[in-house]
C-alpha cells in the first residue's frame, strides 16, 4: 500500500517508521522545512530508542520518505494517517485546528479513493467531523472511509511497543476499511479489536484516564503511608499481586507528566462537562496530580526552610526516563519555584538538557554530569528515574556539604542511605537519618 502520514511528532514519526518497517511505502509530510530536511538525512527530530536506526534502514530501502509538500505526499495514496497534535485549549478542551487543516490538505490533494486513519487523540465524534470536513473540501469525486485508530505507545519505548502492544483498536463503520486495516496491521502480530468509531475514540481517553487514576490513587496512598509510617513500595507490591489490580502504574512519585495524561484527562472532563456530566472522579485525579508535583518542594522546605542562596541540584528534567520530552514535566514547576525562592538551581538530565534550556527558567544552570550537579550542593532533588541516576551509589552524594537527598522516584534503598548516613526523603516511605531543623525566630 501507499500511505501518507500527516504530522511528524512522536506519533507520526513512529507510525511512519513502523509502517515502512512492515513493508509499506510511506511518505511523511510536515510543514516544518528544517525538520523535514533533517529527517531526509535520517536524523530523527526526537529521542526515541531504535527510531533513528529504523528510519535510516527504511530510507535506504526506499520505503520511507519525507516531504513538506502535501501535493507530493497525498497524490495516489491508498490511506492517510492523521497524526498531528491536538494541544490543550485554555479551558482544557482539545484544540482541533491542526486536524482541520490536515482534513483540508487531504481533500485538496488526494487523487484516489482513500482510507483516512485518525491516530491523533480527538474528542468523541471527531472522526465524523473529519469525514464531513474532507467531503466539504474534496476537489474530485472520490470515496473516503474513516477509521479511528488510537495509539497506545509509550514515549521511550514506542518502537518496542509497536510490535508488542496489547491491542490495536480499529473503529470504523466500513467493512471494507476494516478489512484493509486488519490486513495492514497483521504483521505487527498484535491482537486487533474492531469496534465502532465513537467507542474507539472513547477507548483512548478512558485508557489514559484510568492509568492516570491509578497513579493519583497510589500517590494518595503514599501520602497516607508517610503519615502512618508504612512503606508504599510494599503496599503497591502487595496490591499488585492481586491480578484484578495488577502491578503496573502503581509507582508512587511526583505525579504524571508528558504530553498525554495531563491533556487527555482534562479533555475528558471537558467532553463530559459539555454533556452536563460532571466527571467527579477524574477531577480529583487531576487535582491530586497538581498537588503531587510540588511534593518535593514541600519536603525540601521542611529540611531547609530558607533556600535563598543555596545550591540545589535537580537530577532528571524530562517527564520520564528514555525521552527528551519536557512537556508537563514536574521539573518545570520545581525549578521555577526554587528560582523564585532565590535558590541556585543546577539541573542535569542525560538526554533532555537541550530541550530543557528552552523550557526552564533562564536562571537554571546545567551540569555536564550528575556528579558535577551534586558536588557541593545543599540538597539533591531526584525528579526522573533515569538508569544513570538510579545507579548512583550513596557515596556519590558524599561530595555534598551535608548530604541531603529528596527523591521523587524512590530510586534508592532506605538501608543503603541509612548505612551511609545520608539524610534521605523519598515518596511514601519513612525518612532516613532525618535531622531536626530548628527555625530561629
Ligand atoms: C501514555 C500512555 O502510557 C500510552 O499508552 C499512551 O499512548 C500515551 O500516553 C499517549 O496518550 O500518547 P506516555 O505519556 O509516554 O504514555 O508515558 P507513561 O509511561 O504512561 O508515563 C506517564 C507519566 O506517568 C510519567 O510522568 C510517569 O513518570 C508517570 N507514572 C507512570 C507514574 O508516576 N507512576 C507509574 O506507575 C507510571
Amino acid at each position: 500500500m501507499k500511505i501518507a502520514v500527516i504530522g511528524t511528532g512522536y506519533v507520526g514519526m513512529v507510525t511512519g517508521a513502523t509502517l515502512s518497517e512492515i513493508g509499506q511505502e510511506v511518505v511523511c509530510v510536515d510543514i516544518d522545512e528544517r525538520k523535514v530536511e533533517k529527517m531526509k538525512q535520517g536524523i530523527s527530530p526526537i529521542y526515541e530508542p531504535g527510531l533513528t536506526e529504523m528510519m535510516k534502514k527504511n530510507l535506504e530501502a526506499g520505503r520511507l520518505s519525507f516531504t513538506t509538500s502535501h501535493r507530493e505526499a497525498l497524490r495516489q495514496v491508498d490511506a492517510v494517517y492523521i497524526a498531528v497534535g491536538t494541544p490543550e485549549n485554555a479551558d482544557g478542551s482539545a484544540n482541533l485546528s491542526y486536524v482541520e487543516q490536515a482534513c483540508k490538505d487531504i481533500a485538496r490533494n488526494i487523487t484516489r479513493d482513500t482510507i483516512i486513519v485518525t491516530k491523533s487523540t480527538v474528542p468523541v465524534g471527531s472522526n465524523y467531523k473529519i469525514r464531513d470536513t474532507i467531503l466539504m473540501h474534496l476537489l474530485h469525486d472520490l470515496q473516503i472511509e474513516i477509521v479511528s485508530n488510537p495509539e497506545f505507545l509509550r514515549e521511550g519505548s514506542a518502537i518496542y511497543d509497536s510490535f508488542h502492544a496489547d491491542r490495536i483498536i480499529i473503529g470504523t463503520d466500513s467493512e471494507k476499511a476494516a478489512a484493509v486495516m486488519e490486513n495492514l496491521n497483521a504483521p505487527f502480530n498484535v491482537p486487533i479489536f474492531r469496534t465502532d468509531i465513537k467507542s474507539a475514540e472513547m477507548i483512548k481517553y478512558a485508557s489514559n484516564a484510568f492509568l492516570s487514576t491509578k497513579i493519583s490513587f497510589i500517590n494518595e496512598i503514599s501520602n497516607i503511608c508517610e503519615l502512618l509510617g508504612a512503606d508504599v513500595e510494599n503496599v503497591a507490591k502487595g496490591m499488585g499481586m492481586d491480578k484484578r489490580i495488577g502491578p503496573q502504574f502503581l509507582k508512587a512519585g511526583i505525579g504524571y507528566g508528558g504530553s498525554c495524561f495531563p491533556k487527555d484527562t482534562k479533555a475528558l472532563i471537558q467532553i463530559a462537562g459539555n454533556l452536563d456530566y460532571e466527571f467527579q472522579l477524574l477531577k480529583g485525579v487531576v487535582n491530586v496530580n497538581i498537588k503531587q508535583q510540588s511534593l518535593l518542594i514541600e519536603k525540601l522546605k521542611r529540611c531547609i526552610p530558607d533556600v535563598a542562596g543555596k545550591k540545589i541540584a535537580v537530577l532528571g528534567l524530562a517527564f520520564k526516563p528514555e525521552t527528551d520530552d519536557m512537556r508537563e514535566s514536574a521539573s518545570i514547576i520545581v525549578t521555577e519555584e526554587l528560582i523564585k525562592q532565590g535558590a541556585r538551581v543546577m539541573g542535569f538530565d542525560p538526554v533532555a538538557m537541550e530541550n530543557a534550556r528552552s523550557v526552564l527558567h533562564p536562571d537554571v544552570e546545567y551540569a555536564e554530569s550528575a556528579a558535577e550537579a551534586i558536588q557541593e550542593s545543599d540538597a539533591v532533588l531526584i525528579l526522573t528515574e533515569w538508569q544513570e541516576i538510579k545507579k548512583l551509589s550513596p557515596t556519590d552524594f558524599k561530595s555534598m556539604t551535608r548530604p541531603l537527598v529528596i527523591d521523587g522516584r524512590n530510586c534508592y534503598s532506605l538501608q543503603d542511605m541509612k548505612a551511609h548516613d545520608i539524610e534521605y526523603h523519598s515518596v511514601g516511605r519513612p525518612p532516613v537519618n532525618e535531622r531536626v531543623t530548628t527555625v530561629l525566630t
